[in-house]
């Protein structure tokens, strides 16, 4: 994209952590206390991924359980996140997933906020917390190093706007930029089929503005958008960079991670999956047959 033409965007964070540490019931804290006003209780359905309204800014949040999705991206290159909030229990510390969604923060350069959750429980122990996370090379700012750690009580719904705060104290260090008005193109956040509706999918727009009736592909799955609505469930016709949508009108199910674009019309994205569909045939004859075996034997 030519810089002349980026505009500021909403930045994307995606939530991360071990087990039972706190994610959905953070996420939940953030969206019940901050989600734009005129619009209780009107949350009905889990799409992966929402809005919230901060000091007059948006904050995308990646609901990524088990962080199926954010690997996906990552593994595609995709740039799935403009920042990691690395959930961390001060009662249970540093754990294996924590690990691992340091090195996949890391791998994809994504910088991390820690929300130290769960700090009202009486076993709780941020200071031990905090030496572990030093330990693994997140050193708090309040040591000297540059990893904001923001003491949280997800339970309780304490600490929640300094962590939103952080959030967008680390978006302004950053260049979180699309052009609105260029190719649009960004990620399935997750896609299922809904009996009444056919094709679900989640998508999160990086660049350009997504409009109803437009012809996106997303893999091999493809089609014209039928509708679109926000995470709340309203009819949308636009979509501008950084806005999770739900549309329908896919003919198949793509998989989360996938990366979309728009195209045209309807003849050159079927030329586009036709050819992907003939690469991926391709591949699988050019597999030697002990590793067919492997495959059917997972
Ligand atoms: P997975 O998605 O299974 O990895 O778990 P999670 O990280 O989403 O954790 P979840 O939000 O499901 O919370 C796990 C448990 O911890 C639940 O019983 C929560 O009620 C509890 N919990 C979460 N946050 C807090 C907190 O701030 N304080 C206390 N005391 N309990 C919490
Ligand atoms: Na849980
Ligand atoms: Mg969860």
């Amino acid at each position: 994209e030519d810089p002349r033409f980026l505009q500021p965007r909403p930045p994307v964070v995606t939530i991360l952590g071990h087990v039972d540490h706190g994610k959905t019931t953070l996420l939940d804290a953030i969206r019940h206390t901050n989600v734009a006003a005129g619009e209780a209780g009107g949350i009905t359905q889990h799409i992966g991924a929402y809005q919230v309204e901060h000091k007059g800014r948006l904050i995308t949040f990646l609901d990524t359980p088990g962080h199926a999705a954010f690997t996906a991206m990552r593994s595609r290159g995709a740039q799935g996140a403009d920042i990691v909030v690395l959930v961390v229990a001060a009662n249970d510390g540093v754990m294996p997933q924590t690990r691992e969604a340091i090195a996949h923060a890391r791998a994809a350069r994504v910088p991390i906020i820690v929300a130290l959750n769960k700090i009202d429980r009486p076993d709780a122990n941020p200071d031990f917390t905090k030496r572990q996370l030093a330990e693994v090379g997140l050193v708090p700012d309040e040591w000297g190093g540059n990893t904001i750690v923001v003491p949280v009580s997800a339970k309780l719904k304490q600490g929640i706007e300094d962590l939103l705060e952080a959030i967008l104290l680390v978006s302004d260090s950053l260049d979180i930029k699309a052009n609105p008005n260029g190719q649009v193109f960004g990620t399935v956040i997750e896609a299922k089929i809904d009996r009444a509706r056919g094709v679900v999918a989640t998508l999160l727009v990086y660049n350009g503005t997504l409009e109803a009736g437009d012809i996106v592909v997303a893999g091999t799955a493809y089609g014209r958008i039928r509708a679109m609505f926000d995470f709340r469930g309203r009819k949308l016709r636009k979509a501008g960079p950084s806005t999770p949508v739900q549309v329908m009108g896919l003919n198949e199910v793509p998989d989360a991670g996938e990366l979309f674009r728009v195209y045209a019309n309807e003849r050159e994205a079927r030329q586009v999956v036709e050819e992907r569909l003939l690469q991926r045939q391709q591949r699988r004859q050019a597999l030697p047959k002990a590793s067919l075996e492997d495959l059917f034997s997972k």
